[in-house]
């Protein structure tokens, strides 16, 4: 393995940051559930602290993790993130393991981003993002005071989350969108359409849940064969394809175990012939 294999994966512009591609999502790093103090705190540390170590320069969190957790082990491994892009997200309340609800009301996106910025420990959040755009409370309140919080340099950056390209065009009147984060792999291609609109507009595609690939996956199956004439294992193929389906793509596959973190780092250096692509690119069609 390459000192700094993110790397590999190549840079990209994100706002005001140019990151390497291959990031890492720092929702498991909590407890089961995504809710309250991980088992092993220790290992999720070393998790985090491995990140730069590897190349890894953009994280991505959320108030909601934990919730508060994740951006606390955050600060607690790598305040104050010399060179890092930390992305984080608000917007998205919790009231219990595996509960989530969107509130949107302007007081409460403000005061998640204030309390953002204590917990990460910074006078700016370089990339806040919208977690889900409320049903509930007009689009343009929310758009509104996520402009305002941007002019009075609260939020550097913004980005939005589980939203369609008609969303993110009415955000356009209020602030630049830096990024839109969807889920997407390769079984998973709902955002199709989202992922089309970013990487014509420049616009960085997250995928979450990146390194799905559902049945694909079987042993004896093409994803398979793939991986094991590349001495690769199939999460490897699957970020690989993910990396490979356009330039704006920012995976940021998640774990809680350093021997997972390493093995979905490597993925970077992990190449695929047009043909693999695009035979794993209609098997996911199919299956999706
Ligand atoms: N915007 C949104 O609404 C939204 C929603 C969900 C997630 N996200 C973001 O997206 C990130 C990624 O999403 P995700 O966590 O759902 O999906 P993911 O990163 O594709 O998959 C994570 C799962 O795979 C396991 N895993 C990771 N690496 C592995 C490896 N090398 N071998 C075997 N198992 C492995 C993890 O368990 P272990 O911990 O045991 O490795 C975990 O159960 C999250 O961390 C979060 O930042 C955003």
């Amino acid at each position: 393995m390459s000192e700094r294999p993110a790397a590999a994966s190549g840079e990209f512009r994100l706002g005001g940051s140019t990151i390497h591609r291959l990031g890492f999502g720092a929702m498991r790093i909590v407890g089961k559930g995504v809710w309250g103090e991980p088992a092993d705190r220790r290992e999720r540390l070393a998790v985090l602290r491995r990140l730069p170590e590897l190349g890894v320069n953009f994280i991505d969190t959320a108030d909601s993790y934990g919730p508060f957790v994740s951006e606390e082990l955050i600060a607690e491994a790598l305040h104050p993130y010399d060179g890092l892009l930390i992305a984080t997200k608000g917007g998205l309340t919790r009231l219990g393991p595996d509960v989530w609800a969107p509130v949107g009301r302007p007081e409460y996106l403000r005061q998640c981003v204030l309390m953002s910025l204590r917990r990460l420990k910074v006078e700016r959040i370089d990339l806040w993002q919208l977690h889900r755009v409320d049903p509930k409370v007009p689009r343009e309140e929310q758009f509104g005071v996520i402009a305002d919080m941007q002019k009075e340099g609260l939020i550097r950056d913004v980005g939005l989350s589980e939203v369609s390209v008609e969303e993110i065009k009415a955000a356009q009147a209020y602030f630049k969108v830096v990024s839109a984060q969807n889920l997407y792999n390769l079984v998973e291609r709902r955002s199709e359409a989202v992922l089309d609109h970013c990487a014509a507009e420049g616009i960085g595609f997250i995928p979450w849940f990146p390194l799905a690939a559902g049945k694909l996956a079987q042993p004896g199956s093409v994803l398979d064969e793939i991986a094991r004439a590349k001495g690769a294992s199939t999460g490897q193929i699957a970020l690989a394809w993910v990396l490979k389906r356009a330039p704006v793509m920012l995976p940021i596959p998640g774990t809680g175990s350093v021997r997972h973190l390493e093995e979905n780092v490597a993925a970077a250096a992990v190449s695929l012939t047009d043909e693999e692509f695009a035979l794993l690119d209609a098997q996911g069609r199919e299956a999706a």
